[in-house]
């Protein structure tokens, strides 16, 4: 197995360039089973999640053609272009849903636009056991039938979904995804309540409108949608990928060092940014993107993660690797997964001084972390470590790399370009 090994300690100057988000991008391909038109969506992510919704969906009956790659160093924003004529299978198989959970967002879908699916019923995770109740409660009170058997989710409308006031008890990104998707093509209007306001959902329904979908109130709680008897092929360009954006501002702060993060959005990272400025880092908006310094000491910032607009639950890993480092205490509390401080024994390994009780985790920052060997658990709680390795002083070698790939494209030539001393380690 593939190893990341770091030498610490180097301030990053230069710039990165922000690819597209992969939680964007999973859903706007699922859409593409909506249409039997052509939706063509660019900038995105050239990630193993990305390679997996694509084998998902050629499975489907999609043919997929790639395109060019954007014109930044031939690297980020591929072009997929993704037509589904006739759906092929309605079957999302164990063996893909089991290595990414996201696959459960051609349910939706498929439902809608063939009247049945069966879907694999995603299993818990490293951060948690991630239920998908929400979704198969919100497609029933839409007249779908569902049974579980044998780990499989069976869905059926065969008169086709119709439209309901379905209101989510919590806050769920997927189920909205899903959810949304389905209601473009159900019979009359479906009201989405409490849904999620993530950028990633904006971005989802933008591209659904732009293929023909009735979508009023998006970016607010409250999805409006009437369905309609078909939707039509569309362009689509995938948002900056807001955690990338995050986990290399927190690379810049870690350091000491200087960053331009290229082709991202001030506004979508507003509670993170609001939490950085608080610790002493400074970030401006500039053309073609954000700057990311520090120059002074970091102190000792509370947070807590919640839906969007709030902390993301998907920096809370890496903002902990940099308030071990600050001046002062933090108490960081999470709310959203019951299982994801798994990165605690890591940082712990490497130095930090950190408790946890519950759901908060109190961490006392110590000024220099120490390099060591450690073990990624997932995609953010990796990163966490990478961005502890760049501030300790000597050597940390990351094992497990394999969840990094999902999330985080070309991570060694991205920070080696800005100073840090980091490799990949071939494994047997
Ligand atoms: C999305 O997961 C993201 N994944 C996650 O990013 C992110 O951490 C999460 O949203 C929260 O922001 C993708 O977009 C592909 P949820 P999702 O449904 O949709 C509970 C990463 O690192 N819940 O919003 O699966 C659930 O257990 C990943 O890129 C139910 O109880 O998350 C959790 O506690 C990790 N029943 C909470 O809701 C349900 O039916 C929020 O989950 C659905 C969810």
């Amino acid at each position: 197995m593939d190893r990341i090994v770091i030498r610490g300690g180097k301030p990053l100057h230069g710039t990165i360039p922000i690819g597209g988000a992969k939680n964007a991008a999973l859903p706007l391909m699922a859409a593409a089973l909506l249409t039997d038109e052509t939706l063509s969506l660019s900038n995105l992510p050239h990630l193993a999640d990305i390679s997996s919704m694509a084998n998902l969906l050629v499975e489907l009956g999609v043919d997929l053609g790639m395109n060019g790659h954007a014109p930044n160093g031939g690297h980020a924003g591929r072009t997929f272009d993704l037509g589904c004529p006739n759906i092929k299978s309605t079957t999302a198989p164990y063996d893909l849903v089991r290595k990414m959970r996201a696959s459960v967002l051609v349910l939706g879908p498929l439902v809608a636009r063939h009247g049945v699916a069966r879907v694999s019923l995603p299993g818990g995770c490293a951060i948690g056991t991630r239920p998908v109740d929400l979704h198969l409660t919100a497609l029933e009170q839409m007249g779908a039938e569902i049974e579980l058997t044998q780990g499989y989710i069976e869905a059926r409308a065969p008169q086709g979904l119709k439209g309901g006031k379905i209101m989510f008890p919590v806050v769920t990104v997927g189920g909205t995804e899903n959810i949304l998707m389905a209601a473009t093509l159900a019979e009359g209007e479906t009201v989405l309540g409490n849904a999620a306001r993530e950028p990633e959902v904006i971005d989802l329904a933008e591209c659904l409108v732009a293929m023909g979908a009735k979508i009023d109130g998006i970016g607010t709680d409250t999805l409006r949608i009437q369905g309609v008897d078909s939707l039509h092929g569309a362009h689509h360009t995938v948002v900056p990928d807001r955690i990338e954006t995050g986990s290399y501002a927190i690379a810049a702060a870690i350091t000491g060092g200087n960053l331009l993060l290229e082709g991202t959005r001030l506004d979508l990272i507003g509670s993170l940014a609001d939490t950085l400025r608080k610790a002493g880092v400074e970030i401006t908006e500039e053309s073609g993107g954000l700057r990311v310094a520090r120059m002074n000491g970091l102190h000792g910032v509370d947070m807590m993660t919640e839906p969007y607009p709030g902390f993301p639950t998907d920096m809370q890993a890496q903002a902990m690797a940099l308030m071990a480092t600050a001046e002062g205490a933090s108490m960081i509390t999470e709310t959203i997964f019951e299982n994801r401080f798994m990165h605690v024994p890591e940082l712990c390994r490497m130095g930090a001084d950190i408790n946890v009780h519950g759901a908060s985790a109190i961490v006392r920052g110590v000024g220099q972390l120490s390099g060591a060997p450690v073990m990624a658990t997932d995609l953010r709680a990796s990163m966490s470590l990478v961005l502890a390795g760049l501030a300790a002083g000597g050597e940390t070698e990351i094992n497990r790399v394999y969840h990094l790939d999902r999330g985080y494209e070309r991570l060694e030539d991205k920070l080696s370009a800005c100073g840090a001393l980091i490799e990949r380690v071939k494994g047997a």
